[in-house]
């Protein structure tokens, strides 16, 4: 959001009590991999337009401010809301000398009731000005992915804006109306209330899509012929359901959709409503990544002393993120049992060297990964993985087994070149 506003020509400041992030940006560097991400933090503080701090005074002079930190989960799935108390408490105290109305805006996934009641309160609190007439708040989630995250800010499917004030709501509108132009999608405009919940149902209903399809996959690996992709085309094509979020494999992770989901059922049991879809749905998700575990032991009988090459580490590709990645219970998995596992990932190397230290082994590349292995379990369907051929498989490989978790290659293909393949969702040979 940051660096597409300051590429439009708005004025931004960063403000966060990371110094290791501040100096980085200060310096024109992207925090962390995304696509294109490199290219607008360079030309953002190089115009000038972006800058960053941890200064919170610098807040007092901004027409608008948008609440971004994170929302983490604590132990027992509810929503830790302690960074958006502290965000709001700092603008607060930033505005007590400000002569501007500012709006604040509340980007993070935060539960219904968050701005009207933790929000709007804490900045009055704090700034000793009244909400509604000095300051306002609007809630505005977003829906961008890792990946894509450029491209969704510029191009949204729609734009939600929660507020309980028509003025907060339509100066947010008319700032966005000359961000996107022409391209300006449906603006919806309702309650704090619903903006907040809009955030979660959408997070919880593509989190449904995929462990409803890997259910189906579930069924189809029982019945002889029987393909989960060739399912998931054939129902996708209803124009009811879409073909999107229909890709089976070893389940969902990433920074939002675990979160939220454990956030949502947490919330709604404590509001006295238990949500039943929303819990089996993260328990298919849960039971979805043994799979991996699972079909590997089918054709290895014993994980002691095998060599296992892991494909992927990154919660999805395009990405080097690997939180709640499920290429993390797998490999754990695997370690508790013995097995000897070396790993690669194009991005995410860095990273699962801080999660898994010297329990496993980092490969140089894809092919160097295979080298010598009883068997690969394919985790994130990076693109460079899907052209590996079943010759290299079964040329490096010490036992030419492969789980594909992704639904990346051919079965009938790599079967016939002697791999011993078993993937998601595909029925048993008959
Ligand atoms: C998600 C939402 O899509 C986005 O709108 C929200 O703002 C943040 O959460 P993201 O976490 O970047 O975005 O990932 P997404 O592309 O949605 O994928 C989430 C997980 O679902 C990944 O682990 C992915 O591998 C998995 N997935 C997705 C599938 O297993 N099958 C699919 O068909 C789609």
């Amino acid at each position: 959001m940051a660096v597409c506003l300051a590429k439009h020509g708005y004025e931004v400041t960063g403000i966060d009590p990371n110094t290791a992030l501040i100096q980085k940006l200060s310096r024109g560097e992207a925090p962390f991999y995304e696509p294109n991400l490199g290219e607008y933090v360079k030309s953002a503080t190089e115009t000038g337009k972006l800058r960053a701090t941890p200064n919170y005074e610098s807040n007092s002079k901004a027409d608008l401010t948008y609440i971004a930190v994170g929302t983490p989960s604590r132990e027992d799935g509810s929503i830790d809301l302690g960074y958006v108390k502290e965000a709001a408490g700092m603008i607060g105290r930033s505005l007590r000398n400000a002569s501007q109305h500012q709006l604040v805006v509340v980007k993070s996934t935060v539960l219904p009731g968050t701005a009207r009641s933790l929000v709007k309160p804490t900045i009055e609190k704090e700034s000793g000005k009244i909400g509604g007439k000095d300051f306002s708040v609007c809630s505005n989630p977003e829906f961008l992915r890792e990946g894509r995250a450029i491209h969704d800010t510029e191009l949204p499917d729609r734009i939600i804006i929660g507020s309980d004030q028509p003025s907060a709501t339509e100066r947010l509108e008319t700032i966005y109306r000359a961000f996107h132009g022409g391209n300006l999608p449906t603006v919806i405009k309702t309650s704090f209330e619903n903006a907040e919940l809009i955030k979660y149902a959408n997070n919880a209903f593509l989190a449904t899509k995929v462990s409803f399809i890997n259910s189906i996959a579930g069924i189809a690996e029982r019945v002889p012929n029987a393909d989960v992709k060739s399912i998931a085309q054939g129902i996708g094509l209803d124009d009811r359901i879409g073909p999107k979020f229909l890709n089976a494999g070893l389940g969902w992770g990433g920074s939002c959709f675990p979160k939220d989901l454990a956030a949502l059922l947490h919330f709604s049991q404590t509001a006295g409503s238990d949500p039943e879809l929303i819990r089996a749905v993260i328990d298919t998700n849960r039971r979805q990544a043994e799979k991996a575990t699972e079909f590997a032991k089918q054709a290895l009988g014993s994980f002691e002393g095998k060599r296992i090459a892991i494909l992927g580490l990154s919660f999805k590709p395009e990405t080097d993120d690997l939180r709640d990645a499920v290429s993390i219970p797998i490999i754990n998995s695997l370690l508790k049992n013995g097995a000897d596992v070396r790993a690669w990932d194009p991005r995410a190397m860095t990273e699962a060297r801080r999660i898994f230290g010297d329990h496993i082994k980092y490969s140089a590349d894809a092919l160097d990964c295979l080298n010598q292995t009883d068997c690969c379990i394919l985790v994130t369907e990076w693109p460079e993985f899907k052209n590996i051929r079943p010759e290299t498989f079964a040329g490096k490989m010490r036992q030419p087994i492969v789980i594909d978790g992704r639904r990346v290659y051919d079965p009938v293909e790599f079967r016939k070149a002697g791999i011993r393949l078993q993937a998601i969702g595909l029925g048993p040979e008959p």
